[in-house]
This record gives structure tokens, sequence and C-alpha cells, in this order.
């Protein structure tokens, strides 16, 4: 056996060969590792408690922010003057969700000029997916299977955030989700723990960059530690009760490879692990993070989730919960204002260490210090880039770029799919084909509206001008629309071909946007079955921030395209991809069920005892009304060609501890069309001491491929890749028999097998 920690190198390996990883090259962000700074040393020794809790409290800014509230709980608003007197008296860190250059100098100044020690303010954000200019939804463009793009997207965020006057984004969510009722799970990377390594290491690679201090680059903050994606029955809040090795395996590694990656900033979750709420949880904020991790950098609680103890029933009131909070590893507290009312006290009655204090205050200053603000304290606070770094044609094309790359093509029968842009006359309809606000999806709350694409005006700017185009809204989301599915029928037959969108609004995602059927609403599933009798050829777009199960008319449609919440540029990307422009090229992060109540659906389940290998097998793990297939799986992702695997090849019967192993396959385009195709390769232990999901990914391809184009795939694989956690709560590598796949999804392929010996 070996030992292994899923090291950022090993978890890259399996991709490092496809040209999307190789670009994600490991920047030299050095860690934070002397605590003994005598700078910082010098500030702790003469500030006083007051200021010391004040470095460990930050508030929403109600002052720069005009929008509506982005946080489910009533933000304790201060007044301008109340925000400015606390920044003065040193009784804030800083400030989250507000932006704008002219007051945050305003703030800074006071900070710098009138505060006791001078220190500089930190600003905060949700930047989760773009800020002015918005990106695709996280989970859409896990769907890309391409990190390198999420790199990309996510340094375009931060340019504008910096531009904003933005040092600190909460942004990767990095939970993994395996139940699809989570409204959470559109802001994450999906279902599967190996390709959210590589996104969370992607992002905060494109979030801080090579040089945090250059003024263009935010501190990441990968969320929300830990096993927040793991809330029982996708209910938002909800308890996390899983087995340690389920937490260390599934839900740990992309923070850990988001630490390795330099990120330095953590946000405790609001769940509870095992009845342990993560906010006041030594064993993950101290033990696993700090001790076996190394991590250097800061903990902030998420929104008033300090206060929430008491809830839980863990605290008794607020001074428990804060002695709870900061002896746990919570160094900073969000929006409770506890340290601030609590922690001075609690030091001077002895229940509370000073030490414990400074030791957090210490871990902010060095964050301050990385990012320059103790050189700096106006570092991205320049009224020029405020105007020169938003929207800029970069940007906006990268825009373009992304959503079409988030596109999954479900199905495409009879090649409906692409669409001519002359000659036929097209209906559009759905409840958002016009809606601007619902364009940016959920958490973009600073976004540009008045920017983004809508699906009539992408598809009116690709056809040709002689198309007649009819639109038609048919449904509200949730609700009927008088009339509306009347002038939508009449639509769909004055047309050659219908496009009708359903699907989410963007309200019905992120965060407090559990679901218990994951389905299109009644009302949109009228307007479809109407649509549908009407028996024009109909494409789908779908419109969600999670997968979702489709029924009837939808389900059956001949072609069906998953486009997400795709952001500024959703309109001109989707008709990119629709007209054949762009070829289709995404694949599912996330399993789609064929009903609501399969969730937690996941490719990467166990076996069991009974598993179900046929449709009617009775006492087999199975529901009476499906079987247990997913209606598209895992990977699922077609392509305008079609293509072919050759058998998956390994280089020998047999492997050892030291040695790789050469996986390969033969991919061919066997259709008339250039394809992007995504070869996927997958792993099963067959048996082992914990026993080893059906099949686990462990590397993608991206190939392109022109009409009667074959290539050859190869994949390395080292005992790394091969390892899981044991009983002892190791990474380790059990020698034994192993499947291998090359394949175009979780469910396709056959394996090749191979022995590992000591
Ligand atoms: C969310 C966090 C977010 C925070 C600050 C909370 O409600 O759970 O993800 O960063 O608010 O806006």
């Amino acid at each position: 056996m070996i030992t292994f920690s899923p090291s950022r190198r090993s978890l890259l390996k399996g991709a490092a060969a496809s040209a999307a990883m190789t670009a994600v090259a490991a920047p030299a962000l050095a860690r934070l590792r002397a605590p003994e700074d005598p700078f910082i040393e010098n500030l702790i020794r003469t500030m006083n408690l007051e200021e010391k809790a004040g470095q460990l409290s930050i508030f929403s800014d109600s002052v720069r922010f005009d929008g509506p509230p982005i946080n489910p709980t009533p933000a304790q608003t201060q007044t301008r003057d109340k925000l400015f007197d606390d920044i003065a008296a040193g009784r804030v860190t800083g400030v989250f969700n507000g932006i704008g250059v002219e007051l945050g100098r305003q703030m800074q100044k006071a900070a710098i000029e009138q505060s006791p020690h001078k220190i500089p303010l930190i600003f905060a954000a949700d930047v989760i997916h773009g800020l002015k200019t918005a990106m695709p939804i996280p989970l859409a463009e896990a769907c890309s299977f391409d990190p390198e793009l999420a790199m990309r997207t996510s340094r375009a965020a931060a340019l504008e955030a910096t531009a904003k006057g933005i040092h600190w984004t909460f942004a990767p969510m990095v939970d993994v989700a395996r139940d699809e009722r989570w409204g959470r799970a559109a802001e994450g990377h999906g279902e599967d723990t190996w390709l959210g390594c590589q996104f969370a290491v992607a992002r905060v690679k494109g979030f801080q960059g090579h040089d945090l201090k250059d003024g263009k680059h935010v501190l990441a903050c990968p969320k929300h530690f830990a096993a927040y994606g793991a809330v029982q029955g996708g209910m938002e809040y909800n308890t996390a009760d899983i087995p340690e090795t389920t937490l260390r395996e599934v839900h740990l590694p992309p923070f850990k490879a988001a630490f390795d990656a330099g990120a330095l900033s953590t946000m405790s979750s609001f769940n509870d692990v095992g009845g342990v709420p993560s906010t006041a949880n030594h064993y993950l904020l101290t033990d696993i993070l700090r001790g076996e991790w190394g991590f250097h950098g800061l903990v902030v609680s998420d929104y008033t989730s300090d206060e929430e103890l008491i809830l839980h029933g863990y605290a008794a009131d607020g001074p428990d919960a804060t002695a709870k909070a900061i002896t746990a590893g919570l160094d900073i507290s969000m929006q409770s204002g506890f340290y601030n009312n609590y922690l001075p006290d609690l030091v001077r009655s002895g229940k509370v260490p000073m030490a414990v204090v400074d030791r957090a205050v210490r871990r902010v200053l060095h964050v301050k210090k990385a990012l320059g603000l103790f050189d700096n304290p106006y570092r991205s606070l320049d009224l020029a880039r405020e105007v020169s770094d938003i929207r800029t044609p970069e940007t906006v094309a990268l825009a373009r770029e992304a959503a079409r790359k988030s596109i999954v093509m479900l199905k495409n029968d009879g090649g409906l799919l692409p669409l001519p842009k002359s000659g036929k006359s097209i209906a559009l309809i759905g409840p958002c084909i016009d809606d601007k606000a619902d364009y940016p999806g959920p958490w973009a709350a600073f976004s540009d509206i008045s920017t983004c694409v809508t699906m009539t005006e992408g598809f009116k700017a690709a056809l040709d001008p002689s198309v007649v185009l009819t639109t038609a809204r048919g449904s509200d989301y949730e609700a009927p629309l008088d009339g509306g599915i009347e002038a939508a029928v009449a639509a769909a037959r004055a047309s050659d071909i219908v496009v009708l969108v359903v699907g989410e609004s963007s309200g019905m995602s992120g965060e407090a946007e559990a679901r218990v059927e994951i389905v299109v609403p009644e009302s949109q599933m009228r307007l479809a079955e109407a649509i549908a009798d009407v028996g024009k050829p109909m494409v789908v777009l779908l419109r969600h921030g999670r997968a979702l199960a489709l029924h009837g008319a939808v389900k059956n449609a001949p072609a069906i395209l998953a486009t997400w919440f795709l952001g500024a540029e959703t309109g001109n990307a989707v008709a990119d991809v629709v007209f054949g422009d762009y070829l289709p090229q995404g694949r599912l992060a996330v399993s789609f069920p064929q009903q609501s109540g399969q969730e937690p659906l996941y490719y990467n389940h166990r076996n069991t005892g009974r598993p179900q290998l046929t449709d009617d097998m009775a006492f087999k793990a199975r529901y009476r009304e499906v079987t247990n297939a997913p209606l598209y799986p895992f990977g699922h992702g077609l392509t305008y060609s079609s293509l072919t695997y050759s058998d998956t090849q390994v280089s020998a019967a047999n492997m050892s501890m030291n040695r790789s192993l050469n996986v390969t396959a033969t991919v061919s385009n066997t259709g008339a069309r250039p394809a992007h195709e995504v070869a996927q390769l997958y792993i099963h232990e067959r048996v082992a001491s914990i026993t080893q999901p059906v099949r686990q990914l462990r590397g993608i391809k991206h190939l392109d491929l022109a009409p009667g184009q074959s290539a050859q795939v190869a994949f390395e694989l080292t005992a790394a890749d091969l390892a899981h956690v044991h009983h002892d709560l190791k990474w380790e590598t059990d020698v034994g028999v192993f499947d291998v796949w090359i394949a175009p999804s979780a469910t396709e392929g056959k394996p090749a097998t191979f022995t590992l010996k000591a």
C-alpha cells in the first residue's frame, strides 16, 4: 500500500496532457507560512481588544449596494453614518456586497486616516459568475468539462471586480452536489469530486492570478467548508449526516485542491456535520484544515452562521456561540456582530484566551498583507479602471465563448439540429425569451441586466433577415398567462419550426431554492403539450440551475439542449449552437433523473449487494416505477456528428505500485460533420476494504475530429489515481483488479481490466 493524499499534482495528472489543463499552469503564489511577521506582531501588540474584535468582524455594505437584498435574512443595515463611525473606530475589518470606487475610497480613507491603527479595510463580494458581465453559472461551465475556461472566466470576473473596488470574492463554491433538489447545485461544479477538483483549482488560479498584489486579482474563498452539498434531502441549511470516509473522499478534496492552489480564505458552512455545526467545528476548522493541511489563510463564517449556533442547539447564547466559534478556529464573524459584542468580555473574563484572538487577528492581517493592502490601501480603487475594465470586448467575447461551451445537446433525433438560418419560419416560445432580468442567472446581483442578450435578440441577429421569427411567451414561469397558450399555438401553427424555451426562472435555483420536484413547472408543461400537439418539428431549450426530470412533451421532443443560465451572452451563444455556427461540446456534470424521486442520483454510486441488472428484477435495489438508470447520464453530450469508440486497451495486464499504465482507445468521427468530443477515463476497483463506486472519473481529453478522422486517446494511470480513503481515513491504494474505461459518458463503453500488484 502507498499513502496518497490527493495533491494537486496527482489530481490534475489525469487531465494534464489535455489541452485544457496544460493551460492551467501553476502560478508561484507563495502561501502564508510565517506567522511571526514583525510588522503584524507589532500591530497586534498595540491593538486593544475592541480593535482586535473589529478586525474579526465583517458587515454587509449597505452604503454602496443599491440593488435588491442579496442575502436571505435581513442585514443589520447600518446607516452610512454608522458605518463610517465604525470604520473610524476600527470596529470593522471590511464590508461585503457593495461595489463602487468613489465611496470605496472614502471608506478606505476613513480607515487609514482615522482608525486607531490605520488598518486598511478589505472589500468583499459574492462574485460567483462574473460581476457586470454575467458569465454562465458555475454548473453550466462545469459542463464544458474545460477547467481552463473557468480559469479565464474567473480571471475576467476578477478584472471587473477589482475595477469596481473589490478585493475578495466569496467564491468559488466547491461543494459537491449529488442531490439536484439542492438549489445551490447551480453554484458548484456538479456531482463529481474529481471534476470538482479541476474546477476548484482553475477558479482559484483565475481569481488570484500569479500575483495577488497586482490589483487586478482577488482573494478566493472556496466555500462552504464543509459538506454543505451533502445536506439531507437536498434541503438548504439541513444537516449533513455522512460517514467521515465520505466526507474525506467526496466532499473535502475540492477544498484541499483549492488550498494547494493557493486559496487563502474559506467560509464555514451553515450546516452541521453529524451534529456539530461547521462554524464551531474544531475538527474541521482546526484539526483538518490547519493541522492536516497546513492552511494559513483565514476562515470567515457564513452570513450570521455563528449566531445560528444557538438555533442549532450547539450554543446557549451569544457569548457561548462566540467562544465556541473562535475556539474552533473561526477567524471572522460575518454580519451577526457577535465578535464585536462578546469577544472583548470573553477575553477579560478568561473564557477565551487572548492568544486565540491574536491568532485569528494575525491570520486576517496576513491576508490583508498578502493582498498588498498595507502597501497600497487604494489598490483596486481606481476611478479610471471602473470605466475601462468593465465589459471590455475581451470579456464580452469570453462570456459568449463560455456560454457556447456550456451548452449540452441531450438529444437530436433525426438530426433536427442545427436549424437552417434561412428558408424556414421559426416560432420562438417561452416565458424567458424577452425577460432580460432573468438572464444573468442566480447569484449575479451586480450584473448589468440591460446588456444581456435575450434569446429573441440572439435569434434575430443570427437569422437571415428574410426569415419570419414569431415570438410568444406562452406562459409565465410558474403560472399561466391569460391567452398565453392560444397565442403561442397560433405562432407555432404559422411557423415551420418551433423552438420552445422552458424550465426554471433564475430565481428557482440558488440559495434557499430547494425543490421537491425538479421538473418543468406545470404551467409551462401545459404550454409544451399544446405546442407539441401542433405537430411542428420542435426543439426544446431547457433553462435551469440544476438537472431536471423531464416529462411528456418536453422529454419527447426530438431535440433538447441543456442551456442552464448562460449569462450576458445567452441569446448569441444559444443561436451560435442552434444554427450550427458553433459545435455543441458540453457534457453533463450532473446526472439527469427520470423522476425527481430518484435523487440523490449520481453516477459514482456503490453497487449494493442486490444491484438492478435488468429492468424487472424483484428483490433488487430499485424503485417500482422506473429503472435506476438516469434519463441522461453524467458525461453525456451529443455532437452534430456521430462517433465511435474502439475497445479500451491497457498497456499491460499487470501494473506495479511504482509504475504507470497506459490506457488507450481510438475515437472516430463516422459522421458527416466535424465534432468536438470529450473522451472520459473511468476506473473501478472490484474488491476493496471499503466498497468502491461502480465507476469514477479520472481523466478527460478534448478532441477535435474532422469527418472520417480518427484519433487515439491515451491516459497514463498511476497508483495515486487508484487510491481511496480507507478506514484509517488515509488515502491509500490497494493491490487488486481494476476495470478501466475510455468512454463518451459514465454509462457507456466496455472496460479493460488490469491487476495492480505490490
Ligand atoms: C451564502 C454565502 C454568501 C454569503 C454572503 C450567504 O447567505 O450562503 O455563500 O457568500 O451569504 O453573501
